[in-house]
């Protein structure tokens, strides 16, 4: 009911401001629907708002909170029906191409010819951003969710390394539990538990499975004992945050690592935005790591904005800005600030700190090997469908409404009804 309601209020605002906007229809300016509405994403964003203004293009604020960018669809969703999309909207895997499909995107194939975009966006991001030969979205960057921050003076109080297997980091939990610290800071909010999710399955599957379970469906892969281990971690991880996890956001959660409250959080590397906005520096006042047992692994979603037809071909208002994101040095500026890695392959990593040093070598290594899959949580292996389906079977469980056992069957029976 607090969801239902808190839509139908973003609804409502995302109305009455578009009706206020001089801009709205994409002319002289553009209109920008996304969810960076934390203080790391907000600086962020500015970093693109800013070179949008120092060309003298206005900008149209559309913020519609919420990870994962559930609530920016049904916003979005609504905008279309009554026929006044904004110009450009923050969209994730699966959801673009869905987008395309209906017909609503604009063609982007001349910005793209023009700036060389098939030589430097990995296949990766294309196979996202193209959609039947035909550029629809700028990529704006490339995330990754399966990491840990964690606070470097509570976890050297405590005497622990940095944990290299599922069965490190448990011992690390109990430490900290044992010593009065919550252990693992979380914001129990389904597409939360869904990104926590994402490493912990691959560390119990490994790439194979997670490829069988999560990108080709297969049922016997989501059905496997493989899986029952996945959830049992997922308890775990459970019983190790505080009690006031329940709805949280996840910024909130960033913040009880970033004051020493907890250890750990197991969130994608937005959460890196967190800390440097608060003043924070990796190695020295966090760290960051792969969730132990998917070292080796990505499992990424890359941030896009898709430009939504105006009515013709695409403006220039909406071409400029595609152009922009995909500048090299934008690309750079921005992604230092948000915590991700630039959507392009040629971009230097000498701005980066450590954590996007090595989020930039983990991709292209991920890349190499066969090791890079689509996020679960963030609309990269499946449609809205499946991956609401997959949310609701691991919420239900991380409430503790299923048993594991339970969960592994209740998985496999939610993916084949939605597809
Ligand atoms: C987006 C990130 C964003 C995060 C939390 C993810 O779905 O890809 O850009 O920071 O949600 O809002």
């Amino acid at each position: 009911m607090r969801s239902f309601l808190k839509t139908k209020t973003a609804i409502a605002l995302a109305l009455s401001v578009t009706a206020g906007s001089a801009v709205a229809d994409g002319h002289g300016g553009v209109e920008v629907l996304h969810w960076w509405t934390s203080g790391g994403e907000a600086a962020a964003l500015n970093v693109l708002k800013d070179d949008l203004e120092a060309q003298g293009i206005a900008w149209t604020d559309m913020p519609v909170a919420g990870g994962g960018g559930e609530q920016a669809m049904t916003v979005l969703r609504a905008r279309v029906t009554a026929g006044n999309a904004p110009t450009a909207v923050q969209g994730l895997g699966f959801d673009i191409i869905d987008w395309a499909n209906q017909g609503a995107l604009a063609n982007l194939n001349d910005v793209a010819a023009a700036e060389g975009w098939d030589d430097v966006i990995p296949a990766a991001l294309q196979q996202f951003a193209k959609v039947d030969g035909e550029w629809v979205s700028a990529p704006v960057n490339v995330h990754s969710t399966n990491w840990v921050w964690a606070n470097k003076s509570v976890l050297d109080a405590n005497g622990i390394a940095v944990p290299e297997t599922w069965e490190d980091f448990a011992a690390a939990l109990e430490t900290l539990s044992a010593a009065g610290v919550t252990p693992i800071a979380h914001g129990g909010q389904p597409w939360q538990d869904a990104t926590v999710f994402d490493a912990v399955a691959m560390s119990a599957l490994g790439p194979d499975g997670y490829r069988s379970a999560f990108i080709d469906l297969d049922p016997e892969a989501l059905g496997s004992d493989a899986m029952k281990e996945a959830f049992d971690r997922m308890a775990v991880i459970r019983a190790n945050v505080d009690d006031n996890f329940s709805g949280r956001d996840w910024n909130l959660a960033t913040a009880m690592v970033i004051n020493g409250e907890a250890g750990f959080q197991m969130m994608g590397d937005w959460a890196k935005g967190e800390f440097l906005n608060a003043g924070e520096v990796p190695g020295e006042d966090f760290l960051c790591f792969r969730f132990p047992g998917t070292q080796d692994q990505v499992t990424f979603n890359a941030d896009q904005f898709m430009m939504f037809d105006q009515g013709g071909n695409v403006s220039a208002e909406q071409a400029a800005l595609a152009t922009a994101i995909l500048s090299p040095s934008f690309q750079s500026a921005f992604n230092v600030v948000k915590g991700s890695v630039p959507a392009r392959t040629d971009v230097s990593d000498a701005d980066f700190d450590a954590c996007g040093k090595q989020g930039m070598a983990d991709l292209a290594a991920a890349a190499e090997s066969g090791n890079l899959f689509g996020s679960v949580a963030h609309g990269h292996a499946n449609e809205a469908s499946v991956k609401n389906a997959i949310y609701d079977v691991v919420t239900a469980h991380f409430n503790g409404e299923f048993d594991s056992e339970t969960a592994v069957d209740e998985l496999v029976t939610a993916v084949e009804i939605a597809q």
